[in-house]
């Protein structure tokens, strides 16, 4: 069980086309021994490039990588230690089996190039094999596997070794949703046994939040906000994290909304409230009976029948989700009144 300590991180791309590309803006990291890390933002905002560089992978470009007290890597100190050096495992979303051999010798594979003795690898590949729940694979080749199974196989050839780190990029993408779903939480509790110090990258936001102890945020090559799954979720820093997080998405609605909760947002009439955004979380809302609410609306769509109930509704411009009401048979273009606490309002610049 190792820490890692991630400073001032940047990397840069010369490209033909796009000639310079700063793929990393000065990242700061800690990311705490045994714990399940991930790095969450949308596509191509830097998750794998950063990952590829605290796997050794890819060198920074400024910056400093320690694990634990060890410096892996310096721009400044010239020091780039080989993923072997730091002894760190990786699975890719593209996980890579050898398909001429067995699982058995899939899993064993790292642990034959280390050399160990027969009896040590056979001990450990039946170890690995059985945290997974794989045994009965084991002189199976990986063609015969169904996805999820060949996932659980690379995952076994990664903590074979007992490595230091493990390096997780988007490593269920390729599976449908409901064995994503199964995987995610074996994953979780294969990192508890193990208590290996885990980095899972992931531009979805529900894995993100089922899995991580701790998720950072990034957009544009730049750490948005680091906290726990509840921290990010119930505070979110800026009005990006905020629209990332949560499925359905928390509602945003413009300035005109200050005018009439004028005890809280008062102050904002010194300022300028059109560059002012206030959101809200879809299950902080209550639809009530007309002008009993904070604001009215109109009810536009109910959600999806048998599922959990979901509210469409239209007030004063914005579109709103609620996700519960206090009356029956509310019907499509009923007027209702939308409730919610004052303190459930999150105000946001619309800048940043
Ligand atoms: N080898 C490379 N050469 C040039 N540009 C690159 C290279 N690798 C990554 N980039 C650029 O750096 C940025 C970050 O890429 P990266 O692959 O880290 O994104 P990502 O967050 O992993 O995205 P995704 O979710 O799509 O995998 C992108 O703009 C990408 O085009
Ligand atoms: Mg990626």
């Amino acid at each position: 069980m190792i820490d890692i300590k991630i400073k001032n991180v940047r990397k840069n791309f010369f490209t033909v086309k796009r000639g310079k590309v700063e793929a990393l803006k000065g990242i700061d990291l800690e990311i705490p021994a045994g714990k399940f890390f991930v790095l969450l933002g949308p596509s191509g905002c830097g998750k794998s490039t950063l990952l590829n560089i605290i796997a050794g992978i890819e060198k920074p470009s400024e910056g400093e990588i320690y694990f634990g007290e060890k410096l892996v890597a310096s721009s400044n100190k010239k020091i780039f230690l080989s993923p072997k050096e730091r002894d760190v495992a990786m699975v890719f979303q593209s996980y890579a089996l050898y398909p001429h051999l067995s699982v058995y010798d899939n899993i064993a594979f790292p642990l034959k190039i280390a050399k160990l003795d027969k009896n040590k690898i056979d001990r450990k590949v039946n170890w690995a094999a059985d945290i997974l729940e794989i045994e009965s694979l084991l002189g199976a080749k990986p063609g015969e596997l169904s996805g999820g199974q060949r996932q659980r196989v690379a995952l076994g050839r990664a903590i074979v070794r007992e490595p230091n780190l493990l390096l997780l990029d988007e490593p269920l993408s390729n599976l449908d949703a409901l064995l994503r779903i199964t995987m995610r939480s074996e994953l979780r509790s294969i990192q508890r046994k193990l208590e290996l110090t885990t980095i899972y990258v992931t531009h979805d936001q529900t894995e993100a939040m089922s899995l991580g102890d701790k998720i950072a945020v990034l957009k544009d090559g730049v750490v948005q906000q680091i906290g726990t799954p509840e921290e990010i979720y119930n505070d979110p820093i800026n009005l990006f994290v905020a629209k990332f997080i949560g499925s359905p998405p928390m509602n945003i609605l413009d300035g005109k909304l200050a005018e009439k909760i004028n005890d809280k947002l008062n102050f904002l009439k010194d300022k300028n409230i059109n560059d002012v955004v206030a959101g809200i979380r879809p299950e902080k809302i209550n639809i009530v009976k007309k002008d009993e609410g904070v604001i009215n609306g109109k009810l536009k769509m109910t959600g999806p029948p048998g599922g959990e109930p979901l509210y469409y509704l239209e007030a004063e411009g914005n579109e709103i989700l609620a996700k519960s009401s206090e009356i029956g048979n509310i019907k499509e273009n009923d007027e209702v009144g939308l409730k919610f606490g004052k303190d459930d309002l999150l105000i946001f610049d619309r800048e940043n």
